[in-house]
């Protein structure tokens, strides 16, 4: 038998292996990011990729079809070798478009070896793990199955070279322990936040100001995530290559993490290309008379409004209230509402907050709303049909009763229907004002978001112009209040606001951008940020920025109330331009052109791990080869109004993994000096405009 140490891996046609707490499992941002990408990543590996995640008993039926491994010895040698030893998982296709292969572990089955792996990694890498904290210990047994599994993998598979990537801290300790245990594959670890940022930013911490200044095990430490923080920091400085979703968080990074991102990896999306332009628009009216019904029942009593003179407004995500900028968002509602009602406006505003908070169900209040509303409705279809039986009736008589009237609308309304309408419309009375929350609150008079709404006084009240629903909850189509799917919700709406203090990336306005809704983000976000090295002058194109690096609190939501306020000036047909403009601007964001980051990222992995491998004949490193097998590196024209005329720019090239990284030093990313430089210069980090 060959010795394996000298059988070579083809690092041609690697295989990859995908790691995330979100594969197949839904919690934020970043199953968007890995379902999105999952058919640019199979157009270039085919079957050569696999994703690994959790098993949950819950979701895991919608979300994979089991299959055999057949067609891969190693991959079904190894997964027999953990079951024979108690594993239990689950392989099969995840049903996403791409439909790729997926291996999910049970971490529940290992639970009886957590206090050993504990105890090596305390040993490997001296973290220290409290016992009581849950979703490390998930982290722990997760992490122990995946570095088990390609362990047993690559023993089985010597020809070929392994990629393994994880995302986020929940699927960063297989990292060092890959490492420890020279497992051969080479890692690419991508973060997607840093935990410590993250808690910084949702205290009262001057956070951008002071990033260099941190005593990171201090603070972590008073934060009780001293022993995530040592997760977090391990899986960046023991994989091949490190990365983030955007250079604010790769400054972050290198700061709170003590490594500099050898590249930033933008967010994409999977962009689906209309036959014609006005189909997105069509969507939007559908989706919006939607939302007209949900709003007719819920303020009903009080429905004395135009909801042809209303606009829909929204913020949506995890509850973080301070960190994605709810704050702000209220505060700025409510200076919108004193100024559209001093300018004795005609235009109402119906804001909705879309964030899973803890909740008792639905208020009855809620409930009743849609019921009579409903109720009303339907009354109103049955006279209709009566009245047009009637009036049928008649006309086709007239001509034998020789009479040429045409009936009588009161003869057509009969007492009946009249009383019967009377009583659904009774219905409709109402004491108390339209509730702001669709649920009952497990915190009612904790919760940031009411008590904010409280002191600023937006009750819903008739004079208002900008009326609130807090929706504790992500939305869904089954959901018996406001039963839409996210994406058709925020087609819907007009406008989605986003003023983040802390946000890595932040999907949901890149989300609304590629619906061709025109959304507000700030210069804090990767998205934001992002765009704004993209596009000459993005608010006219429909993508609004607030700066919240460079000027006061007070000032940026002054520049918040006044987007929305000249948002709400905006005629008819002005924002249906701004629609056709913001969806023009959907190329920046479609992993058609970003996912060559990726491959970039998984290639300087390779090097790094077999730098031999690149070696020509004469002993010099041969040119890289970033572009996917078979393909050109995809062309790219520039939408909207570019900030780059040349032509040849990605959006990935603004400062990503490049050429001169394959020196196999620590690599660096665009912003580096730049950060550095406007450090000295005016003792500030974040410079608008790189
Ligand atoms: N989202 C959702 N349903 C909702 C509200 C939000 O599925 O009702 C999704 C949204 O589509 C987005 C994700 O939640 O992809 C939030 O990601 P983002 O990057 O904005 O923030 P994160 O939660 O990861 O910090
Ligand atoms: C789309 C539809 C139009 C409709 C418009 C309403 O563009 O194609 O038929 O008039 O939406 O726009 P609005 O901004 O008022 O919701
Ligand atoms: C994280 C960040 C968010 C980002 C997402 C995907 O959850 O909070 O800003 O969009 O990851 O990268």
């Amino acid at each position: 038998m060959s010795d394996p140490s000298e059988i070579k891996r083809d690092v041609r046609n690697p295989l990859l292996f995908e790691c995330a707490w979100e594969v197949a499992n839904k919690v934020g941002g970043i199953y968007t990011v890995i379902k999105t990408k999952v058919p640019v990543t199979v157009s270039e590996y085919g079957d050569r990729y696999c994703l690994i995640g959790p098993l949950s008993y819950k979701t895991a039926p919608m979300e994979v079809e089991p299959m055999e491994p057949t067609g891969d010895d190693a991959l079904a040698g190894a997964l027999q070798a953990m079951k024979d030893r108690g594993v239990k998982l689950l392989y099969g296709r995840w049903l996403v478009e791409g439909a790729p292969r997926v291996l999910l572990f049970d971490t529940g089955s290992q639970y009886s070896r957590l206090d050993e792996w504990k105890g090596d990694l305390w040993n490997l890498a001296g973290i220290p793990t409290p016992p009581h904290d849950h979703e490390t210990n998930e982290t722990i047994v997760f992490g122990y199955l995946v570095a088990w599994f390609l362990g047993e993998y690559v023993s089985r598979n010597l020809t070929k070279s392994v990629i393994a990537h994880f995302h986020e801290w929940q699927a960063g300790v297989a990292i060092p322990i890959c490492r420890k245990r020279h497992i051969d594959v080479t890692t690419v670890f991508t973060t997607h936040a840093t935990l410590l940022g993250r808690y910084l930013c949702a205290g009262s911490v001057d956070f951008y100001n002071n990033l260099q200044y941190f005593d990171v095990d201090h603070e972590a430490g008073k934060r009780g995530i001293y022993h995530r923080y040592c997760i977090e920091r391990a899986a960046t400085h023991c994989a091949d290559v490190f990365t983030t979703v955007s250079h604010i968080t790769a400054f972050e990074s290198e700061h709170l993490l003590k490594r500099k991102p050898d590249g930033v990896l933008p967010n994409g999306l999977n962009v689906v290309k209309f036959q014609a332009m006005h189909e997105f628009q069509n969507l939007h009216q559908m989706s919006k008379a939607k939302i007209n019904d949900f709003v007719r029942g819920h303020f009903y009593g009080h429905y004395d409004f135009d909801l042809e003179n209303t606009l829909y407004m929204f913020t949506a995500g995890r509850y973080e209230y301070r960190n994605k900028g709810v704050d702000m968002f209220i505060e700025a509602l409510a200076r919108l509402n004193f100024r559209l009602k001093a300018a004795e406006s005609k235009t109402t505003v119906v804001a909705f907050i879309i964030m899973p908070a803890a909740t008792h169900s639905y208020t009855v209040e809620a409930l009743k709303g849609q019921a009579v509303t409903k109720q009303l409705h339907d009354t109103v279809t049955e006279i209709q049909n009566r009245i047009g039986q009637r009036i049928f009736e008649r006309a086709a008589r007239f001509p034998s009763e020789n009479s040429t009237d045409i009936p009588d609308f009161k003869d057509l309304l009969t007492d009946e229907d009249r009383v019967l309408l009377k009583r659904r419309i009774f219905a409709l009375k109402r004491n108390s004002l339209p509730p702001i929350t669709t649920h009952n609150m497990a915190d009612d008079s904790t919760d940031p978001i009411l008590n904010q709404l409280r002191r600023v006084q937006l009750f819903n009240g008739p004079n208002d112009r900008v009326k609130v629903i807090f929706h504790p909850d992500f939305l869904n189509s089954n959901n018996p209040i406001l039963g839409l799917d996210y994406e058709e919700f925020v087609r819907g709406c007009h406008l989605g606001v986003f003023p983040s203090y802390y946000e890595p990336w932040g999907y949901t306005p890149a989300e609304c951008t590629v619906m061709g809704i025109p959304s507000i983000t700030t210069n804090l976000s990767g998205f934001g940020s992002f765009m704004q090295d993209l596009i000459e002058s993005p608010h006219e194109e429909g993508c609004y920025i607030v700066d919240r690096r460079m000027q006061s609190l007070e000032d940026s939501v002054t520049q918040l109330t006044e987007y929305m306020l000249s948002f709400c000036n905006k005629t008819r047909r002005q924002r249906i331009n701004q629609r056709n403009r913001v969806e023009r601007l959907s190329p920046l964001l479609d992993w058609k052109n970003l996912g060559i980051e990726y491959s970039k990222a998984r290639q300087l992995a390779l090097r790094r791990a077999y730098p031999d491998q690149y070696t020509s004949d004469f002993g010099e490193q041969e040119d890289a080869d970033y572009g996917f097998p078979g393909s050109e590196r995809p062309a790219f024209s520039v939408p909207g109004s570019p900030r780059f005329r040349t032509g040849a720019m990605t959006p990935g090239d603004i400062g990503t993994i490049t050429e001169e990284m394959q020196s196999l030093e620590t690599s660096d990313y665009r912003g580096n000096q730049v950060w550095n430089r406007i450090d000295e210069d005016e003792g500030y980090p974040f410079p608008l405009i790189l």
